[in-house]
């Protein structure tokens, strides 16, 4: 069979035909105030599926009891590695905790441009949170340049090594990676069907190469509810991690539905 590998082939069968349920996760950034995300909760209303938001930390602690009641999960969107100290404006772990989070969000391509978020720093966060009990939502992703340059995948497995470095093999199952290409973030453009396949084909191939196993794979970056299906039905596609559409009840009640069908 020249030319064709066939692991490769029944490994794309298996994971197209026996899924998981997906996982759509919300990004709220700097946005939603407390009467905001209220409205938004009163209009999503129950969830029965996999279903995380992650909101500014006013919001998030505020609207904790809300979001429980109606079977999301939820988390920060940042938080640091030391348990206290002097570090103004940062958020911990224990503060964390007392609010019933499950899932934290690490290494956002926003925190690490405009805040210099280092790999060091994420790599004692990704194990700071995992080895407190929760699981870490890492995000990794290629800038315009890295991907034209033909960089990215060399960005994107640096990113995984690096921050993911102090983990134990057994650490690893409590995280989820979500490939968020910066030039498609919040610009309304996604990366294509052929891109996202590709990336995510090549990020499950090199996550068996260096852990042995496969790591959760969400795909961010202008996902919406007119192209939730499609995206979500790319083979190495396990959910999304939205922005934008998920700052509107109804676009991202569509999407959840849209997730229970792919
Ligand atoms: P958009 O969905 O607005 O492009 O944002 C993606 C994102 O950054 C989620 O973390």
């Amino acid at each position: 069979m020249d030319g064709i590998n066939l692991d490769q082939i029944i490994h794309e069968v298996v994971t197209k035909y026996l899924k998981k349920p997906m996982i759509v996760a919300g990004n709220w950034k700097m946005n939603m105030t407390v009467r905001e995300g209220w409205e938004f909760l009163e209009k999503l209303g129950s969830v029965d599926t996999n279903v995380l938001i992650f909101p500014p930390y006013t919001t998030l602690a505020l609207l904790a009891p809300e979001m429980r009641k109606r079977g999301i999960l939820y988390g920060p969107q940042n938080f640091h590695y030391e348990d206290s100290g002097a570090y103004t404006g940062e958020i911990s772990i224990p503060m964390i905790r007392e609010l019933g989070c499950s899932c934290l969000l690490a290494g956002h391509s926003e925190r690490r441009s405009y805040y210099n978020e280092t790999d060091e720093a994420l790599s004692r966060k990704v194990a700071k949170g995992i080895r407190s009990g929760f699981r870490v939502m890492l995000c990794i992703g290629e800038s315009l340049e890295e991907r034209r340059n033909g960089q990215w995948q060399k960005k994107l497995t640096e990113q995984i090594a690096l921050d993911l470095r102090e983990l134990e093999r057994k650490e690893l199952d409590s995280v989820l990676i979500a490939y968020e290409p910066i030039w498609a973030i919040g610009t309304g453009v996604s990366a294509s069907l052929e891109e996202i396949q590709e990336t995510h084909g090549f990020l499950k191939m090199a996550m068996r190469e260096m852990f042995g196993c496969e790591l959760p794979l969400l795909y961010g970056g202008s996902v919406n509810e007119k192209n939730a299906q499609e995206i979500g039905g790319c083979p190495y596609v396990d959910g999304f991690l939205i922005g934008g559409a998920s700052l509107k009840p109804e676009k991202f009640r569509k999407i959840i539905e849209i997730s229970k069908s792919v």
